[in-house]
């Protein structure tokens, strides 16, 4: 059966939701700012699940310079996708949306962006997000302590995209 929800690309006027959503689904929120640079720098890894006409989702990325990887000529030097948030609408978890969003996002950081690895943080506790992120292909690369403002720990994850 194909989908019940459309992926695209995230709009000025999908703010609101998207800000509601993200305060609702986590504690890390964000200025208005912070959500609209990322739409502007990087249109096509910030993106939306949208069912029924309402915005249930979203997953927002950017692309960064890999230092780890550093050349001397720095338009040779590998990027690295990052991926920022994701959320989906309690009622509309555990129905592919977030597997779909990392995937499309993953998939425009290669031929879009030229990505060659991407990588997140993700609460040690977070389960469904861990979960999520070993099933789209990401490894726990290491852990950073006291990462959150609350002192969780960090694990960071990542996966090789080439
Ligand atoms: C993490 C999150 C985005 C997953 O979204 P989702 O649309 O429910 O995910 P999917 O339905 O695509 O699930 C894909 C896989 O992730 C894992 N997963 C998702 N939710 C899970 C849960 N509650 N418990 C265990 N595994 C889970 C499963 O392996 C699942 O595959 P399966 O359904 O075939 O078993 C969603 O739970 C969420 O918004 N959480 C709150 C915000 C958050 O924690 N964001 C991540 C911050 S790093």
């Amino acid at each position: 059966m194909p989908p019940s929800y459309i992926l695209r690309r995230f709009e000025l006027r999908d703010l609101p939701r998207v800000i509601s959503i993200n305060r609702r689904c986590l504690p890390e929120n964000y200025s208005e700012s912070f959500f609209i640079s990322h739409h502007e720098n990087f249109p096509e890894i910030f993106l939306v699940a949208e069912k029924d006409g309402e915005v249930v989702g979203y997953v927002m990325c950017r692309v960064e310079i890999d230092f780890s990887q550093f050349s001397l000529i720095p338009f040779s030097s590998p990027k690295k996708g990052h991926i920022i948030s994701i959320a989906v609408l309690p009622e509309h978890q555990r129905k592919g949306i977030g597997r779909a969003l990392i995937e499309k996002a993953l998939e425009n950081m290669v031929k879009i962006y030229n990505a060659k690895r991407c990588y997140l943080e993700v609460r040690v506790s977070n389960y469904p997000a861990i979960n999520l992120y070993k099933k789209t292909g990401f490894e726990v690369q290491r852990i950073i302590r006291g990462y959150y403002a609350d002192g969780e720990n960090a694990y960071i994850m990542s996966k090789d995209l080439q």
